[in-house]
């Protein structure tokens, strides 16, 4: 992993800044309204949501250091799962904008080839556009692409798929995640931390385990997730500052808000996922800390360190949702 001087999700800020600075304000603002109301509305749709430079200005401006966020999030999961290595190469389906492929860069360091898929040709040339601050990408080729049952996804070490699947037909989000599973070493797909989101995620592990792939990361294990449908559902949070456009349009004065977010992350090669996991916030109270774990024999439980346990109560008191639990290392 690298630690460059200027961190990729500050370069991706001040690119993204640069993009709304050219625009008049309100015509910015009109055109977020403009893309929440269509994310509102029926999806899949027949035609790209990105029509035109405007909507994607608004989405990249608006939602991709959300993304970003996510995908780094899950990326950073996945890594610690398979501390040995890294992808030579990278496919980014449904990539718009490029949120995935700027998320792989900064987990792993080096330029590798990335290819972009996207039916949005809008949102092609605006990720190349932003790419093009960004070293790591510079081997980024942009390709128009319709995701369906004839897609096909070149032999590749990773595939991403962020935040596509809630845009696809149950026979689209098939072929897709059968593709991407037969194309790659590893696949990561992250949705929105929402029911719904969690359901697409479940049922693409579900195909990741049927082609053969290991489940890396969130689940300790790749058995069946033991949430009964409808009860709950997993998903974890990531932090992203708000920029000036998302104060303009949501108001209040926050300098972040957390993006919550589903994922899996699964591998074909051998990997060491988290002993278990949190699936919640934990809650620290007087002498103790409750946390909710999703363990290795497929049970979720809720465990409560206290002073008692020493230097597992310490490390219990920085454990934040979404950690592997006990830290690595720390392992009994
Ligand atoms: C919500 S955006 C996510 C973009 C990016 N992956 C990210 O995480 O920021 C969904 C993307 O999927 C693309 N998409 C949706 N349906 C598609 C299809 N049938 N074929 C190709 N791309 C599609 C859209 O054009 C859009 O760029």
């Amino acid at each position: 992993m690298n630690a460059p001087a200027v961190p990729a999700a500050d370069v991706l800020r001040a690119a993204l800044a640069g993009l709304v600075d050219g625009l008049p304000p309100r015509q910015a603002a009109q055109a977020v309204e403009r893309l929440i109301a269509n994310y509102r509305g029926a999806t899949p749709t027949d035609a790209p949501i990105l029509r035109d430079r405007a909507d994607v200005v608004a989405y990249a401006a608006y939602r991709m250091p959300a993304t970003f966020e996510a995908v780094r999030s899950a990326l950073a999961a996945f890594a610690a799962a398979a501390p040995d290595w890294a992808p030579g190469s990278h496919v980014d389906v449904g990539g718009g904008t490029g949120a995935a492929t700027w998320a792989v860069g900064a987990t792993w360091d080096g330029v590798r080839p990335v290819t972009v898929l996207d039916w949005a040709e809008p949102a092609l040339a605006l990720g190349r556009e932003i790419a093009a601050a960004n070293p790591a990408l510079r081997d980024v080729r942009w390709q128009r692409s319709r995701i369906g049952s004839a897609l096909t996804v070149e032999s590749t070490d990773l595939v991403t798929v962020s935040y596509v699947l809630n845009e696809l037909t149950a026979a689209d989000r098939a072929a897709l995640v059968d593709a991407a599973a037969s194309a790659a070493q590893a696949v990561v797909i992250v949705e929105a931390g929402t029911p719904a989101g969690y359901e697409r995620v479940i049922e693409a592990r579900d195909r990741l385990v049927a082609a053969g792939l290991h489940v890396a990361a969130p689940c300790p294990h790749s058995a069946a997730c033991p949430i009964v449908p409808g009860t709950d559902w997993c998903h974890f949070s990531a932090r992203v500052s708000r920029s000036s456009l998302h104060r303009q349009v949501k108001g209040g004065s926050l300098a972040y808000e957390d993006e919550k977010f589903s994922y899996v992350a699964a591998a074909r090669f051998p990997v060491a996922p988290a002993a278990s996991r949190v699936v919640r916030r934990p809650q620290i109270r007087k002498g103790q800390v409750l946390l909710d774990l999703c363990e290795r024999d497929e049970q979720l439980r809720r465990r409560t360190v206290t002073k008692r346990h020493g230097d597992q109560y310490k490390a219990a008191r920085d454990a934040d949702w979404g950690d592997a639990w006990p830290p690595a290392g720390e392992e009994a």
